[in-house]
């Protein structure tokens, strides 16, 4: 069973904490099923950690979670979230995972006027030029992890690159990021495939016009079940050692590691976080998450666990007050501390997290194939790129 059934039971209604009214309810949108349901559980048992070592009662009052669960569709993520406001009645809301999902919450939650803590979706727009003083980002922006890669690309000698990403906000937001880099560098974007993010089972047709193009580098981003497909089939169409393979770097999460194997190795990512950082706050954080999971955590349990601290400290410094949503957004404000990632904190001017962003390359020693850690792009703040308070 695991960690957060008790959230579920909360999200049926039962009586003994429904009628626990000093509660402090969070209301958890992300995806239990479908193409990210394994990304929505990692977020939910990283935050249950943060809850574990940080505290999960302030001020006598206990912090319950509520989860539902997306889908990874639009429309479903929208109907969920006003359930927890309307009928749930919660007092701040977390998540989704998807782009497309944060797009469709957006308008309601800016409205409604509660504060809604993203611990993944990257779409640009929510810390731009429709940011809102009750949205706020934990995890990155599309173009956050995807910018950095464009120039440094060029720098390693790659002029001419190739582009492949799932078929919605995220995967064009994210190529557009690399695509300004490599070319305002000098470089050449010499095709672009965009295959479907739920229906793609087969990359071969996509694969094939790379093979035929033989660009300098291949950049992606794909995550969930399409990461594990695409690196297995990479490799078996020969590609791999042929075309370098370059990209967003949740292709090679821990998530997905063990599935791929030695597929992954050889592949250069862009990240907020990879497991292998050189840091005790981190070391201390994969250890306390491998006693309770047996696992490695992934970035995704650290947007998760970062997540739930930063609601903890928050909540402290309101001595767990929560009806007055503006103090609660400028105590989130107010928090800085060091993460497994590395310095944490929101920017109010966009309310989207200023951090360090990792270029690792996936390696084989012995029988661990590791991320190695090969560049470091400190203290990664986006530029307002429209938004107004
Ligand atoms: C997104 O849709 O924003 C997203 C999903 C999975 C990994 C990274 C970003």
């Amino acid at each position: 069973m695991r960690s957060w059934y008790v959230a579920w039971i909360a999200g049926l209604g039962l009586a003994a904490v429904a009628q626990a009214e000093e509660t402090i309810k969070i209301g958890v949108v992300l995806p239990y099923s479908g193409v990210y349901a394994s990304l929505g559980g990692d977020i939910t048992d990283g935050m249950q950690l943060a809850f574990d070592l940080y505290g999960s009662e302030i001020a006598g009052r206990k912090i319950v979670l509520i989860t539902e669960d997306s889908e990874v569709k639009p429309n479903v993520g929208l109907t969920k979230t006003k359930k927890l406001v309307f009928q749930d009645k919660v007092d701040l809301l977390v998540g989704p995972v998807a782009s497309n999902v944060a797009g469709a919450m957006r308008d309601f939650v800016h409205n409604a006027k509660i504060p809604l803590i993203i611990p993944n979706a990257g779409n640009n727009l929510l810390t731009g030029e429709k940011c809102s003083p009750w949205v706020i980002r934990t995890s990155f922006s599309n173009d956050q992890i995807n910018r950095v890669m464009g120039p440094w690309l060029y720098e390693q000698g790659h002029r001419t690159l190739y582009l492949m990403a799932a078929d919605y906000s995220a995967g064009h937001q994210m190529m557009e990021a690399v695509r300004r880099g490599f070319t305002e560098a000098g470089g050449e974007i010499v095709g672009e495939e965009y295959p479907p993010l739920r229906e793609t089972k087969d990359f071969a047709p996509y694969l094939a016009k790379v093979k035929a193009i033989r660009p300098d580098a291949l950049y992606v981003f794909f995550a969930g079940g399409l990461a594990i497909q695409f690196v297995k089939q990479y490799q078996d169409f020969g590609l791999k050692g042929e075309i370098p393979l370059t990209g967003a770097g949740w292709l090679t999460s821990p998530l997905f590691l063990p599935a791929q194997g030695t597929a992954a190795t050889g592949f250069i990512g862009a990240l907020n976080y990879v497991p292998t950082i050189d840091s005790e706050e981190n070391r201390a954080f994969q250890a306390a998450f491998s006693e309770k999971h047996q696992r490695t955590a992934s970035e995704f349990t650290v947007q998760g666990f970062d997540t739930g601290r930063l609601i903890v400290e928050a909540l402290k410094l309101t001595s767990g007050k929560t009806a007055d949503k503006a103090a609660l957004v400028e105590a989130i404000h107010r928090v800085h501390f060091t993460s497994p990632r590395g310095p944490f904190r929101i920017d109010p001017a966009t309310n989207n997290v200023i951090q360090d962003i990792y270029i690792f390359e996936m390696r084989q020693t012995g029988y661990d194939i590791r991320h190695v850690v090969i560049d470091k792009i400190a203290d990664v703040q986006d530029p307002p790129n429209g938004c107004k308070m």
